[in-house]
């Protein structure tokens, strides 16, 4: 579905089922689509919200610096747009749990739930800072299909790549449909993104903190000490996941959001 927030955006997003809203921010250099397997589990019982963050997907690009925060703003925009006054679960997978961290410094009072998936609280380090310069400049010479091509091998587990080629072909063929020129900004906005770290403490949503066993771009570590910072958080690691857990073993996946879900009925 696409609304027009206002002269410069328009929100590309998938709106399914009925119930109680759980809205999915996904990854870099993904779309909502990369959601396709737990909007199929949840919406005969939820309303699922899967909104393209800017740029990704039919959604407008970025009006001015790209920034987190702009598209924790466009999330907020949305549920306005379509009149959702109840709070929703939040959950967000790499790049969607940065935008999951801002929106919950912002919009805290519309969080019902949060579900951090493969993600990590700090800011870049100064390495991971020269890393995404390198792949800004890499994209900015190459098609989208080069720059999954060259992410991929680390973004799968090896159980994944051994035995489930029709995750890797939909990743890539997910992520070959964007553009360049929506993967460079997102790319600052990740390289300039705040230390979450100190925001941990402050948040009081019941959070759901799930990491592939096998993700080496957002390690169990990561996550372990997100889950150690925010109160009562649970953990929940994925065996033969890397960093795209939701995509590489749906199932448990699903079914840990399931579990998190029914307890906040
Ligand atoms: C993502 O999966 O969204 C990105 O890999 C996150 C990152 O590069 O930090």
């Amino acid at each position: 579905m696409r609304k027009q927030l206002g002269p410069s955006l328009t929100i590309d997003f998938v709106d399914e089922g009925q119930g109680k809203p759980v809205v999915l921010l996904h990854g870099f250099p993904f779309s909502a689509r990369m959601w396709r397997a737990q909007s199929a589990a949840l919406k005969g019982k939820y309303r699922v919200i899967a909104p393209n963050l800017r740029g990704f997907g039919g959604t407008s690009a970025f009006d001015r610096a790209p920034s987190l925060e702009q598209m924790a703003g466009d999330v907020n925009a949305l549920l306005d747009a379509l009149g959702i006054r109840e709070p929703v679960v939040l959950g967000g997978l790499s790049m969607g749990g940065y935008v999951a961290f801002a929106f919950a410094r912002s919009y805290a009072a519309r969080l019902r739930g949060l579900i951090l998936a493969d993600t990590r609280a700090e800011a870049d380090s100064a390495e991971a800072r020269a890393n995404r310069d390198k792949t800004i400049a890499f994209a900015q010479g190459h098609s989208a299909g080069e720059v999954i091509d060259q992410m991929l091998p680390r973004l799968l587990s090896e159980h994944t790549r051994q035995h489930k080629p029709e995750v890797a072909a939909e990743a890539r063929d997910i992520a070959s449909a964007q553009t360049p020129a929506a993967m460079v900004p997102a790319l600052k906005a990740m390289r300039d993104r705040p230390d979450s770290t100190p925001s941990l403490a402050k948040i009081v949503a019941p959070t759901l903190v799930i990491v592939g066993a096998d993700d080496v771009l957002t390690p169990p570590s990561a996550a372990h000490s997100i889950a150690q910072g925010i109160r009562g958080a649970q953990l929940v690691t994925i065996p033969d996941a890397g960093h795209l857990s939701n995509m590489e073993q749906p199932e448990s996946f699903n079914q840990a959001v399931k579990d998190f879900l029914s307890a906040l009925e």
